[in-house]
């Protein structure tokens, strides 16, 4: 084999690389729970998020945000940790992924000690592989004695 068509062939092999990683990235569909998901004023509620079929996820930048809030940055993580200097401060220490999920594909976000406020819709971004999903926090605060209790405590 002459070296040209070696180069050839180093080419067309690193192409194909490329190009089936990117066309795997591209089949994937990221998935949030398209029902509502609801929660108890004072309750931890993690909501579901994955791509599907599962590629890892553990070198994207993960946004979960929520437009409308200023900043509308509820969870930004880049370089493989939170940025807390762009959450959104009503979520300070509040948050987390599982970040031994996410090479399973796996982005849910964890919300601890859920408030009122906290109800809305929330969107999931990965950056890289432009994909975006949203999902529905519902907060519930009918349960009144649970609500007292935690005022109490
Ligand atoms: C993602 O991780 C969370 C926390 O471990 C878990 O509860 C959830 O079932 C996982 N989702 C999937 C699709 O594996
Ligand atoms: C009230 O809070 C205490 C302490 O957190 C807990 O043990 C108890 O089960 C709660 N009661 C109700 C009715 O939620």
């Amino acid at each position: 084999m002459n070296p040209f068509s070696l180069m050839t062939c180093i080419i067309t092999i690193l192409l194909f690389l490329v190009c089936s990683l990117v066309c795997v990235a591209e089949q994937s569909e990221l998935i949030c729970s398209h029902q509502p998901i609801v929660a108890l004023v004072g309750d931890d509620v993690i909501l579901p998020c994955y791509l599907d079929p599962p590629i890892s996820a553990s070198s994207e930048t993960v946004a979960w945000t929520r437009p409308g809030l200023d900043p509308e940055f509820i969870h930004f993580h880049h370089n493989g940790r939170l940025m807390p200097q762009i959450q959104n401060p009503s979520y300070y220490l509040r948050t987390r992924l599982f970040v031994d999920e996410l090479q399973n594909g796996n982005v849910s976000m964890k919300i601890f000690r859920v408030k009122i406020s906290d109800a809305g819709k929330y969107f999931c971004f990965l950056e890289s592989m432009l994909k975006e999903a949203s999902i529905q926090l519902t907060v519930g605060k009918s349960d009144f004695l649970k609500m007292m209790n935690y005022t109490l405590w």
